[in-house]
């Protein structure tokens, strides 16, 4: 059985588009949310940077999930798999077999902003393993997290450190979201890349083959079809900078001259002088003390840590506290 549902229409992602591109191009500072990369094309280009050399948190990830979804399955006796920021669930076929195995999977509610993707992993999914229901839904993970069904014995995943995309004040946002949707008996499982040497982190946003500055100017291929826009990508670097501070990576877009930018749907011109940065993408790294601090900030009490021997990526399972 199969059902999908949408909290984000095309009317409505368009209706975001505009007024995101809109106050993020007039800002003072430029800049432009991340989760417009992911057209079909920038989905695409994700995935080719999850196969790069540099780019270890994907691999990494995986090798965690492989050494303890046994342990998770034991653990969380979900019956719900709930994963946020879906993608192409491909790691999340670890998590569905190890519950499938326990037996007591029934379901897969995978949620995500793209709804090409989505379709087409949901009836992958449901094609593996045709003993369960497949719900996806499509929606905003800023937006629309309340409004998830909420089956009993949920296991709520947000893998990849997509959490890593969000400012500490939309991070407990975001996590106290996912606390109010849960009850007792439900988990959450979270993703988490963690600080390491800045060469390593600057290295996995700036690949050789310039796959990621494909994908970082992906964004404005994005505007110039859904907005009109008429963005010259190739006056544009891509740029990938360790914010010490913060402890995150900042991904920018750096103007390479003085120009002028029309995007016709919001009668907006915008003017970049040479060497002005246009900051696209924010991606934080982890300690384990902040994760627990801000899962516990939002009521949630963490119960398992997991890394990789190197200590470069965390697994965490937390509950409702
Ligand atoms: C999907 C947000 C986890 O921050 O590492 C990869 C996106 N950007 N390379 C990340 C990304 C550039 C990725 N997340």
């Amino acid at each position: 059985m199969s059902t999908s549902t949408t909290y984000l229409d095309e009317s409505a992602y368009a209706a975001a588009l505009a007024s995101d591109v809109r106050a993020g191009l007039t800002a003072a500072a430029k800049t432009l949310p991340p989760k417009y990369f992911y057209d079909a094309a920038g989905s695409d280009l994700f995935d080719q940077i999850t196969r790069l050399p540099e780019y270890y948190p994907t691999r990494t990830e995986r090798a965690i999930l492989e050494a303890h979804v046994e342990e998770i399955a034991t653990l969380t006796r979900a019956r719900t798999l709930n994963e946020i920021g879906s993608g192409t669930s491909d790691k999340t076929r670890l998590l569905l077999a190890a519950l499938d195995r326990a037996g007591t999977l029934e379901r897969f509610v995978p949620f995500d902003v793209d709804p090409a993707v989505l379709a087409e992993a949901g009836a992958a999914i449901g094609a593996e393993f045709p003993g369960i229901a497949v719900e996806t839904v499509v929606g905003d993970f800023e937006k629309h997290l309340g409004l998830l069904p909420r089956h009993p014995k949920r296991l709520v995943a947000f893998l990849g450190s997509t959490i890593g995309n969000l400012v500490p004040a939309a991070r407990h946002d975001f996590f106290a979201a996912i606390r109010s949707t849960l009850a007792p008996g439900d988990h959450f499982l979270l993703g988490t890349d963690l600080v390491k040497s800045p060469a390593r982190l600057v290295a996995a946003y700036d690949d050789a083959a310039g796959v990621t500055a494909a994908f970082n100017k992906n964004v404005l291929r994005v505007i110039n079809r859904e907005l009109g826009g008429d963005f010259d990508l190739d006056s544009f670097e891509h740029l990938a900078a360790w914010d010490a501070e913060h402890e995150w990576i900042e991904m920018r877009l750096r103007s390479t001259r003085d120009q002028v930018v029309h995007i016709a749907a919001l009668g907006l011109t915008v003017a970049f002088g040479r060497g002005e940065e246009l900051r696209t993408e924010i991606s934080a790294k982890f300690r384990r003390e902040r994760v627990v601090e801000e899962l516990a900030a939002a009521g949630l009490r963490l119960t398992q840590w997991w890394t990789d021997p190197a200590g470069d990526f965390a697994l965490s399972l937390s509950e409702p506290s």
